[in-house]
């Protein structure tokens, strides 16, 4: 029986602060961390670079396979690279962002990176452990996870966070914005494979109210707890 990490699963809406809250709490329990958000990104990624029609299902899913997707797993500098390119900014960009919502919606993307994400959870839990974010990691990916948790925000609260981060401020930026967080949750929440929902046994923790800080505070607390019982 070989040795057994701490997987930490963390779902929730689009920028709720899942990203920045895991890489927090990973880096303070010494744990890796995977973004499969980033994996999807780099899925969607690869189908615009080879002018794959992202609303053909079919289309896509007869190329799901044909990407090498590499994740870097340390918290303080993930990485993403797609058949030896480093896609970590252009997966980043609004084109990506509007069509990785109906690429994961494509069963056949979900089982080809569910496949590498286990892998690399796999890896990870003969080491220290891993925190991992995403939208169906408490369901599907890690239903075993010790630790799960479920992070909301208010809409508003998440629109401003994100446009903030991208340098935005005027108001008609942040309603776009919050439009587009808006219809990727309705998307990832009524999709048929794996659609985004509060796993059975997740704490769900509206971040609306608090600091980043505090939201890693609490976390690495949960954490802490499940290892102490463990
Ligand atoms: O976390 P993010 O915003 O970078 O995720 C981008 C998209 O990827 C999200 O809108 C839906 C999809 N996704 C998914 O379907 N399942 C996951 N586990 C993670 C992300």
């Amino acid at each position: 029986h070989g040795h057994s990490g701490l997987v930490i699963a963390v779902d929730g809406t689009s920028g709720s602060g899942k990203s920045s809250t895991c890489r927090g709490a990973a880096s303070r329990l010494g744990l890796a961390y995977l973004d499969t958000g980033a994996m999807f990104r780099a899925m969607t990624w690869f189908m615009l670079e080879h002018g794959v029609d992202v609303h053909d299902a079919d289309a896509v899913a007869a190329r799901a396979t044909e990407p090498a997707i590499v994740s870097g797993t340390d918290p303080l500098a993930p990485t993403i690279h797609v058949d030896g390119v480093d896609v970590g900014e252009a997966i980043r960009t609004q084109r990506v962002t509007d069509a990785v919502s109906p690429v994961s919606t494509v069963p056949a993307v979900r089982s080809r990176l569910l496949e590498l994400q286990r892998a690399i959870i796999a890896e990870a839990v003969q080491g220290p452990g891993i925190v991992v974010e995403g939208r169906d990691i408490g369901s599907v990916v890690a239903p075993e996870a010790p630790v799960k948790l479920y992070l909301t925000a208010d809409p508003a609260a998440r629109a401003a966070r994100r446009a903030a981060e991208q340098g935005e401020q005027d108001a008609a930026a942040v309603a776009a914005t919050q439009a587009s967080l808006l219809d990727r949750d309705r998307i990832d929440s009524g999709r048929a494979t794996a659609p985004l929902t509060m796993a059975e046994g997740a704490v769900h923790i509206d971040t609306t109210p608090y600091t980043l800080e505090q939201v890693i505070d609490r976390v690495v607390a949960l954490a802490e707890a499940v290892e102490a019982t463990a």
